[in-house]
């Protein structure tokens, strides 16, 4: 399986960066990273994976558009809806022996007690949570597919040269004398775990096992505390209380409608608590993350301010 070719599609990124080291620090001899600015390979565009998953024998899909803007919504679904699905099809026609498709925990939903791999959500009332949506939808169909597949679910993903996802966390804390964090829980997951997840995933996990790969769940409380630790700001944080919700959330829709610039499905999100069980890979795969969020924090921290 080593000398086998990986091709990770949207494999310049964030997560992308870090899946390439860790696929070679396991001794895989032929990894192509591809994405649509480097290389023209774009998953809206069925012609142009065509060409590079016809040589594969094992394809990662990472390419994603994270944005929670209301403008980038459609964008948004094409990439990460159609452009899953079309990853899918490549892969279909041509010769590839697995799938691994990067999904989000963000595709279970809220209002669950404790989130597993088998959550399901009714998406029929909050399609307007178009990032959340847009990793959901494609899922089933590749789930069901005669592919061999994986899907793999992720949290918030921090660590060392992060993206513009904890990037805007950062800059909110940055400066701040006092920073208000909704009431709500969310889990995270560092960078470097998540690439020796999704080798372990490639490596070892039977067909159609799909798996959330988190370490912890923290509240937003906790995670903006650090964020200002790792800035060595003296910040105090305070709890916005859960009754401000209607308020707070109606406000940030109707900016965004106005076309002022609020992800105002961020908001509405970080009121629900949203926990995450990932048991599931520890036990099937012995897959134990090893960066706590202080330590990644401080990581994608060094990286903001340098
Ligand atoms: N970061 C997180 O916190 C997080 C959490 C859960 C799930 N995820 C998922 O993980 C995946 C990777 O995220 P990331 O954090 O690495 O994001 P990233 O740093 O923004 O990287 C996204 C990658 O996708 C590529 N891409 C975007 N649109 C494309 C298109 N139309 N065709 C081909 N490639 C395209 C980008 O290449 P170009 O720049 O060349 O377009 C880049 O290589 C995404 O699917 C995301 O939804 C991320």
């Amino acid at each position: 399986m080593k000398d086998s070719k990986v091709l990770i599609i949207g494999g310049t990124g964030f997560i992308g960066n870090a899946l390439v080291k860790a696929l070679e620090e396991r001794g895989f001899s032929d990894v192509a990273a591809v994405s649509r600015s480097s290389h023209g390979v774009d998953v809206t565009d069925l012609e142009t994976l065509l060409p590079f998953i016809a040589t594969a024998d094992y394809v990662i899909n990472l390419a994603g558009h994270i944005s929670f803007h209301k403008k980038d919504r459609d964008d948004v679904l094409k990439i990460n809806n159609e452009g899953a699905l079309n990853v899918l099809r490549a892969c279909e026609n041509g010769d590839v022996k697995k799938l691994l498709h990067m999904s989000s925990t963000a595709a279970f939903g809220f209002d669950h007690d404790l989130v597993t791999e088998e959550t399901e959500f009714d998406w029929d009332k909050n399609k307007n949570l178009g990032y959340s949506y847009s990793k959901f939808l494609p899922n089933k169909q590749i789930h069901e597919s005669g592919m061999p597949t994986n899907i793999i679910y992720p949290p918030l993903v921090i660590g060392p040269d992060s993206n513009v996802n904890v990037e805007r966390l950062i800059q909110y804390v940055h400066g701040k004398s006092t920073v208000f964090a909704p009431p709500g829980i969310n889990a995270y997951i560092d960078v470097r775990d998540l690439a020796d997840a999704i080798v372990r995933v490639l490596e070892d996990a039977e067909n159609k096992q799909n798996f959330i790969v988190a370490k912890e769940n923290i509240t937003f409380v906790e995670l903006f505390a650090a964020i200002a630790e790792g800035l060595g700001q003296q910040s105090k944080i305070r709890k916005i209380p859960e009754f401000l919700k209607g308020p707070v959330v109606g406000i940030s829709r109707l900016l965004e409608g106005l076309g002022i610039s609020i992800p105002s499905e961020n908001l509405f999100l970080g009121f629900k608590e949203r926990k995450f069980d990932s048991t599931k890979i520890s036990r099937m795969l012995g897959f134990e993350p090893k960066h706590g969020y202080r330590e990644s924090l401080a990581e994608s921290i060094k990286g903001f301010i340098s």
